[in-house]
């Protein structure tokens, strides 16, 4: 089983290279499903066809190889499983003072929708119906942002609820004798416990490398390239694992008319700092075509042509994800965090976690247990890898 996950900048082509990625392990023989975490959808223009929240089979191949599509809608999933907690956040508000409109927009998590179509991802995964999953991510922002979530939202899970829980069962009685305050029944905390169950296994899945690879879709342009290069970053901080880089839309060689002489020198420019930025990532390219690369008979020569030998659904790059080494007495926890400088991380420790930030983005690193009693002695970046040094403390 395996999860491929398409981001990258607006109106690169994700879409299209996901849909086209997809076709391509079908007709190589892999029962496959495409869907789409990007609320605003455009799966369904790709392959001219009807898709919607349930999944709709587009097409069947000799061997054994099949296509279904489908557009998640978060929003549904939501509704169902949240309902308890946003009445109950709702009345809380309330209560304090908040009119009800207020009330009801605080209490809707932003992001939580989206953990939802996370967790279908999951239940793909192990209904054994799937040799492979493409995933159609939002632009990047969104989707960095999505794919931080199970981090984030785990951790505050961790520490609010389970504490709130032994509490309000202690005092609830007396609480609501005393204040008319709303208290969270059982039924709020089935639902926060289901929920974060559901997002336990999601976290775990899209980190491990031989499961989940992430794709990232560019065209040779400056800005597109910029924006690549912090998502490359962002990405190995949440630990997902980036195995291939697609440039799409280059201009064919066929195209001499001199109008395009200077967009041909900055691709071939972004083309060579895409090379160098991504050492050790495959760069797979792919051609503007003379037309939209809508429908099954113009995705099928594009997926051809972009993965050539190359086997849609293989690992195509094996990064090498966290890991401790002992050096001498210290040990040294290394991860990945390409492109950034030593002065744009911050670091520091709360309760047997390491808190990392670079940029707005935090993650809290759960340290294993040989380095939780050590203290931090230092932090540098070796190449594209934090490594942080650790030594017995006194
Ligand atoms: N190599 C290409 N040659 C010609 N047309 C292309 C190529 N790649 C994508 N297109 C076309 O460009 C348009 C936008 O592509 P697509 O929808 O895949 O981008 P996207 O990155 O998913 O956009 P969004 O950010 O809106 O989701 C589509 O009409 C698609 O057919
Ligand atoms: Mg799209």
């Amino acid at each position: 089983m395996r999860i491929l996950l398409f981001t990258g900048k607006g109106g690169v082509g994700k879409t299209t290279v996901a849909a086209a990625t997809a076709l391509r392990a079908a007709e190589s023989g892999l029962r496959t499903l495409v869907c789409s975490t990007d609320p605003a959808h455009s799966l369904a223009d790709a392959f001219a066809v009807p898709l919607g929240d349930a999944v709709v089979p587009i097409a069947a191949f000799p061997g054994g190889g099949s296509l279904a599509g489908q557009e998640l809608d978060a929003r549904v999933r939501l509704e169902e499983a949240w309902a308890a907690v946003r009445e109950y956040l709702t009345s809380l508000l309330d209560w304090a003072g908040a009119d009800v409109v207020e009330a009801e927009e605080l209490a809707v998590i932003p992001g939580l929708d989206e953990v939802f179509a996370l967790a279908d991802l999951r239940a793909h995964s192990e209904s054994g119906d799937y040799d492979l999953l493409v995933v159609d991510c939002a632009p990047t922002a969104e989707t960095v942002r999505l794919l931080s979530l199970p981090d984030v939202l785990g951790w505050y899970m961790d520490r609010i609820f389970p504490a709130q829980r032994t509490a309000t069962r202690a005092v609830r009685p007396l609480l609501s004798r005393i204040v008319s305050m709303p208290v969270a029944g059982d039924d709020v905390f089935a639902a926060v416990r289901r929920f974060y169950e559901r997002l336990d296994g999601v976290r775990d899945l899209l980190t491990d490398g031989a499961v989940t690879s992430a794709r990232l879709v560019v065209n040779a342009e400056r800005m597109v390239v910029a924006e690549a290069r912090r998502t490359f970053t962002y990405l190995a901080l949440f630990g997902y694992h980036v195995d291939a880089v697609i440039a799409n839309r280059l201009l064919p060689g066929a195209i001499t008319d001199p109008w395009f002489t200077a967009w041909k020198d900055t691709q071939r420019e972004q083309l060579e700092s895409i090379e160098a930025a991504f050492a050790g990532v495959p760069i797979l390219t792919a051609e503007l075509a003379d037309d939209e690369l809508v429908g099954i008979e113009r995705l099928s020569p594009f997926g051809a042509a972009l993965y050539s030998e190359r086997s849609p659904a293989d690992v195509l790059a094996t990064g090498d994800p966290m890991r401790v080494d002992a050096v001498g007495d210290a040990l040294v926890l290394s991860l990945p965090l390409p492109f950034t400088e030593k002065a744009d991380v911050e670091l520091a420790r709360s309760n047997g976690e390491l808190l990392l930030g670079v940029g707005a983005h935090r993650r809290a690193v759960v340290l294993p247990e040989s380095l939780r009693r050590r203290e931090v002695a230092s932090a540098r970046m070796a190449g594209d890898r934090l490594e942080v040094e650790f030594t017995e403390g006194g």
